[in-house]
């Protein structure tokens, strides 16, 4: 057993480690005594107490903390803080600087509050009520509340069934399931992200979803390793078992699921805004053998009429998959230079990888890293070594003061857009963090020079030698290094945690899917800069480095929006970064279950800008897989089709169905991206979802709250893709409303039942507009996002059963960060006229050329399912875009 190096125990129950190692053999947790409450001071707004350890401690896990206090706050009258931590303020808090807290200053008297806080004293438990039905949310009574050293554990008692969401990142079915299920929270690199395992990301928040008596949001602010156990053996329950950090729950009373997103994106921070191209389509792979190989692929997507906005280079192009380096054979500077410049003249941008694991050896990005002191140390003050990519690596310590320049002047000397790589956005990988070299890595040279560690990839493909049409004659492959890709044989105070902890070996052990909480990953007993330990912050690594990386991104081109796609997430990266889910398959499980996540992310997790790799990544796509995904990824916010080192290729040109669906969907996506565009803007301004799930739209239709297979993109799209392989049927559900087919505009009575699509080809999908929409497009596609900025735009107009519909349109610049004119324009309807009206600060000679009024009597047969003839009536325009205006139809 190792222990981390300062000896006392403070404000601790039991004395020496060799005793209390063996009360915890004796004891168990049904013999912990729980805590009583004293000095209670109840302030209307504000509550705080003192609780002491109610017995004998049990010490099942570490040792009972004697004296915790309580803090209570009505923060607003929709959030209810409840802390509780130790009294002596060793214990690890998340630090402000990654999760800035939410402002509650000026609280809310407890009797406005739609939340009460009602408690016990001995032993102490609290319940969170709803006022207005006095319903209780959460429950702690269910068990003794534990506050060790090495192990929290709180158990709250829920009605039975219940439809929980959140608790990721995760591949299980968005709702969550409740008996004998266990959620583990612990970043990880996840190949294949199967499911029932704990994945990239944590985000300890839970919605739990009540029908017609409202929706509740759950969140425990911490960042440490825990068990989230679901069950319904004695009673539905769930229950936290958490590592350590405290007891830091924010409740969320909704009641409705939006107003629980809102709500929840105050905690959190509101999601960044991105670029308007950052929405076009992406190609990507791990694999491009060299530049030409990624510029053969623009040429060939040029030559297939599919459009391209934006073209992406995995650790290919680095030397020895080193990061800030270019390989000088197979990306020479002066020919991905031409390559960029080549995109950039073709209104299309470039995308690459950074690593945050950094090769040990003598190269600049090592030798300034060492020079300033920011790599990770282990507890004997050496720089820990593991071995990703490039053989032994280095991590940076991204609390180090100095991290940030260090990082800013990587990026400004690699990325310089006059001498270096001139990126347009960066795609981050492989920050949980990983690492190959399994715990304790004592010897990472010889791990690296092991055959097969790190993972090699096949033999390299050849370029196919054909001269790449559109690039310079001059620009085509020189010969077929046999170089590797990979790594060479020869590549050489205060909330600081208590001290006296394992950090390696706590005594409850969390279902990590990799094992031990150091394995495969930067060691748990490293001690970041500043006193805080990997143990406590490791699931923050990826969040500090996106936040890093955005701000690498700032100093190297500060007046446009930086675009980040990372691996990795915290609580509140959705302010930062946009997120990729990771390794998924080319299955069509994970095609279905990628709705799951994007959900997740989207909806709950306040990620907005979030897809999965279309396609799949590991293993072998299909035709009908693809051109599926094709269709499916279109609905993504982040649309990009990436795929793994030794799958066959997937571009979309591959194949004659593949490319036929990728153009219907691209069309169908370019014309609607200033709808998802202006439904961003609307979740980074006010929290609401960008993505719906549909009891989001329809809370109290409970036939809606397990349905993870349909979703609506924006507020008014509900998107219902086949699931199946090779089918070309789909049963799916419409809620009791007035839809339109998005394409023949036939209306479509919904009765809230499951109604059988058939024949739907595969180069098409089920789309369906919500009745009371209206959704401004542009009026025709186009090939780059910057052609598509010059189109006019055209309304559809999906009126609700009696005759009315409404919907906005967010007009910027599209990449600056700072937007001087923006508008923000409201379309209303309302049998016959409509209204023009909001802001018009961006000036525009655009108009809308068009509106298409759909609606009509619905036909009338028995199934679910009516449809009548396409009834919609379109009329001219012109109508502006920069004043206000009403018109009668
Ligand atoms: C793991 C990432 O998840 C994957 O997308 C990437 O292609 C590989 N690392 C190689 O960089």
């Amino acid at each position: 057993m190792r222990f981390s190096t300062a000896p006392v125990l403070l404000g601790l129950a039991g004395s020496s480690c060799a005793s209390a190692i063996a009360r915890r053999q004796a004891n168990s947790l049904e013999s912990c005594p729980g805590y009583a409450a004293s000095n209670v001071k109840d302030e209307g707004a504000r509550l705080t107490a003192d609780l002491s350890l109610a017995g004998t401690a049990c010490n099942a896990y570490g040792e009972d903390l004697t004296n915790l206090k309580l803090e209570v706050e009505y923060q607003t009258e929709n959030r209810l803080h409840v802390k509780i931590y130790d009294a002596d303020e060793q214990v690890y808090q998340v630090p402000e600087s990654v999760f800035p807290r939410p402002d509650g200053s000026e609280g809310c008297e407890a009797d406005h509050s739609a939340l009460a806080f009602q408690w016990t004293e001995t032993p102490f438990s609290f319940r969170v009520v709803r006022r207005s039905t006095n319903e209780t949310l959460f429950d702690t009574s269910a068990a003794s509340l534990v506050f060790e050293s090495q192990y929290l554990r709180v158990r709250t008692s829920l009605p039975d069934a219940p439809h929980l969401y959140g608790l990721g990142e995760h591949t299980d079915p968005f709702q969550l399931n409740t008996t004998n299920y266990t959620r583990t929270l612990w970043n990880r690199d996840a190949y294949g992200v199967p499911g029932g395992t704990n994945l990239y990301g944590h985000h300890p928040i839970y919605f739990d979803h009540r029908g017609a008596n409202g929706t509740h949001g759950v969140f425990l602010l911490s960042s440490s390793g825990m068990d989230i156990k679901i069950d319904d053996t004695d009673g539905q329950f769930l229950e936290y078992n958490a590592l350590g950090g405290i007891l830091d729950f924010y409740f969320i009373a909704g009641p409705t699921p939006k107003d629980v997103a809102v709500q929840y994106s105050e905690i959190v921070g509101k999601p960044v805004m991105q670029p308007y191209w950052g929405f076009g389509f992406h190609q990507c792979r791990y694999g491009y053998r060299d530049v030409y190989a990624v510029a053969e692929v623009v040429a060939n997507y040029s030559a297939a009429g599919i459009p391209l906005e934006t073209m992406w280079t995995d650790i290919d192009y680095m030397e020895l998959r080193r990061v800030f380096t270019l390989d000088p054979e197979r990306f020479p500077l002066d020919k991905v230079r031409e390559l960029v410049s080549y995109l950039h003249e073709h209104q299309q941008h470039y995308v690459v990888m950074v690593d945050p694991a950094t090769w040990r050896g003598d190269y600049e990005a090592y030798n300034e890293g060492v020079s300033r002191d920011i790599f990770q140390k282990t507890p004997d003050g050496k720089i820990y070594v593991g071995a990703v990519w490039p053989g032994p690596t280095v991590f940076p310590d991204w609390f180090h003061p100095s991290t940030q320049g260090y990082w800013d002047d990587q990026f400004l000397k690699f990325f310089d857009a006059d001498k270096g790589v001139d990126i347009d956005a960066l795609w981050i990988d492989m920050n949980e963090a990983a690492n190959f070299c399994p715990y304790p890595c004592s010897d990472p040279d010889a791990y690296a020079n092991k055959s097969g560690n790190p993972p090699k990839p096949p033999p390299v493909r050849e370029n196919s030698g054909r001269p790449i049409a559109g690039f310079p004659e001059d620009f085509q492959p020189t010969g077929t290094s046999q170089r590797l890709l990979a790594r060479q044989e020869n590549s050489t105070g205060q909330w600081l945690g208590l001290p006296g902890r394992d950090l390696i070996n706590p005594e409850y052990k969390i279902q990590n899917a990799a094992g031990s909480i150091s394995n495969l990953t930067a060691p748990t007993d490293i001690e970041n800069y500043g006193g805080t330990h990997q143990y406590d912050t490791h699931n923050l690594y990826g969040t500090m480095m996106s936040i890093a990386s955005r701000q690498a991104l700032l100093a190297r081109r500060p007046e446009r929006r930086p675009l980040v796609i990372t691996r990795s997430t915290y609580a509140g990266a959705g302010s930062h970064v946009g997120k990729w889910l990771g390794d998924n398959l080319s299955t069509w499980h994970h095609y279905r279950n990628s709705i799951s996540g994007i959900l997740q992310f989207a909806s709950i997790f306040q990620i907005p800008m979030v897809g999965a790799d279309v396609c799949g990544f590991g293993d072998n796509t299909t035709e009908t897989l693809c051109s599926r995904w094709a269709w499916l990824g279109a609905f993504y916010p982040f649309y990009r089709n990436h795929n793994g080192f030794d799958s066959i290729a997937q571009e979309f040109y591959m194949w004659p169905t593949v490319t036929e669906a990728s153009k219907n969907a691209l069309s169908t996506r370019y014309r609607l991206l200033d709808y998802i565009y202006t439904a961003l803007h609307k979740q980074s301004e006010t929290g609401l979802p960008l993505l719906n799930p549909l009891f989001f739209h329809y809370p109290e239709d409970l036939a809606t709250a397990p349905i993870d297979v349909q979703f609506f993109f924006g507020d008014a799209l509900l998107v219902s893709p086949v699931t199946e392989e090779n089918s070309t049927d789909v049963s799916i559900y419409l809620p009791k409303d007035t839809f339109y087919d998005f394409f023949t505009h036939e209306r479509v009575d919904g009765n809230g039942e499951w109604v059988n699509l058939t024949d739907v080809a595969f180069t098409t999908i089920p789309l369906h507009i919500r009745g009371g929409s209206i959704i401004p497009l542009r009026a025709e596609a186009a090939n780059t996002t910057t052609e598509l900025r010059k189109k006019d735009f055209v309304l559809y107009v999906a009126v609700n059963s009696t005759g009315q519909a409404e919907g906005s349109l967010y007009l910027d610049e599209g990449d600056a960060v700072d937007q001087p004119e923006t508008s923000l324009i409201s379309f209303t309807y309302d049998n016959g006229k409509l209204n023009v009206g909001g802001e018009f600060g961006y000036a525009t000679d655009l108009v809308i050329k068009e509106v298409t009024v759909l609606g009509g009597e619905a036909g009338n047969s028995t199934g679910g399912y009516q449809t009548k003839e396409a009834a919609s009536r379109t009329f001219n325009g012109p109508i502006s875009l920069s004043e206000a205006s009403t018109h009668s139809f």
